[in-house]
């Protein structure tokens, strides 16, 4: 039954036992979903508060086919990890920051959303209830997928009279394998400019789009596209699934927040934490050339966590950056994943043990 699943969390903070991981090879990990036992719903309708969820086997969903979400792409997810610790604990890092985004997307959208508290709670019931599933240290971390989607049928272009809030989950590793050969894309763009569009918000209809750019980059080799931005097709805004940084000397840039990039929780983390080290970081608008210029590049984002990119091609000229474990990035993403995996002390608040 549930409850024994669950256990109640006082418990699970003391000790859970490396040995009560699921009987999978940790080593054949990717990023592709691996069905676990559970996962979170929770319903409401258009006008209404979400107000009770609960966990259901793991399973497909049933939905009609005129579901807004279907038809007319009114959803947006959320992406978070928890980590197993050494002493057999788990972690999750900064749950309330994808509660706050996924309100912020839902009022884009016209959806209702789960309240802060609703979203964490659920967020650590569906972890408990499939921490079999949450890969021993090193091996790994157990990402969540919160989705939130107007299952309600509509014909006519309006919000749905329903939504469900489903949470699942997926072992996971690295989502790339190795550091990234980028190609600047010039024939699409992943988000319209400005504060008008969706870039910003975590929509499912801002994903698909990047498929066409980055499958025909991958045929000639690359590893994914960065994209321009639409209004002038000359600065930097993102990788097809992960926010981008750039390095040169002691100054570290990334394209700032301007309603067109996602704001990412990597790339908050990210930035904090190289202040701290006494870089100077600044969020503004990059330029190509200036990208081109750079000493490093690495990008950020929750499957991505922190990846170097050895080179970008623009307009066919490949410039090269330096990568490896002396880079600034893969300092960054020691400590990130250090403070992740209670490694390294949390001084910040960002960890939440359950
Ligand atoms: C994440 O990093 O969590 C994302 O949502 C990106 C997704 C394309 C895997």
């Amino acid at each position: 039954s549930l409850p024994s699943v669950l256990g109640n969390s006082e418990d699970n903070s003391k000790s859970v036992a490396v040995e009560n991981c699921a009987g999978i090879n940790w080593d054949e990990l990717g990023f592709n979903p691996v069905p676990t036992d559970f996962m979170y719903v929770m319903k409401c309708a258009k006008g209404e508060k979400f107000s009770e969820g609960s966990l259901i086997p793991y399973g497909n969903i049933e939905i009609s086919p005129f579901a807004v979400i279907l038809n007319y792409g009114q959803g947006i997810f959320e992406g978070l990890k928890a980590y197993r610790t050494e002493d057999g604990c788990i972690l999750l890092f900064r749950p309330e920051e994808n509660a706050q985004r996924m309100k912020i997307g839902a009022d884009r959208l016209c959806m209702p959303s789960p309240s802060i508290d609703q979203f964490v709670a659920a967020v650590k019931q569906t972890v408990l209830a499939n921490k079999r599933w949450v890969p021993p240290p090193g091996k790994g971390s157990l990402y969540i997928r919160p989705l939130l989607m107007g299952t309600g049928a509509s014909l006519n272009l309006s919000p749905a009279p329903e939504y469900t809030l489903l949470i699942y989950c997926s072992p996971v590793t690295n989502y790339h394998k190795g550091s990234l050969n980028l190609k600047v894309e010039s024939k699409f763009y992943r988000a319209i400019s400005g504060t008008g569009g969706t870039g910003g918000i975590k929509s499912v209809t801002n994903y698909a789009p990047v498929y066409a750019a980055s499958i025909e980059a991958k045929a000639s080799g690359f590893s994914d596209v960065l994209f321009l931005d639409s209004a002038t097709g000359k600065n930097i805004e993102e990788v097809s699934a992960c926010n981008v940084f750039v390095v040169k000397g002691n100054a570290i840039c990334t394209p700032a927040t301007n309603g067109a990039i996602l704001p990412g929780i990597t790339r908050k983390s990210i930035i904090e934490i190289a202040l701290d080290m006494g870089y100077q970081v600044t969020e503004r608008a990059i330029s190509v050339e200036e990208m081109l210029d750079a000493d490093e590049v690495f990008c950020t984002g929750t499957a991505v966590v922190v990846n170097s990119v050895s080179s970008v091609t623009y307009k066919e000229t490949r410039t090269e950056y330096k990568t490896g474990p002396e880079t600034l990035s893969q300092k960054l993403r020691k400590t990130l994943v250090g403070i992740q995996t209670g490694c390294i002390e949390d001084t910040k608040g960002w960890t939440v043990r359950i």
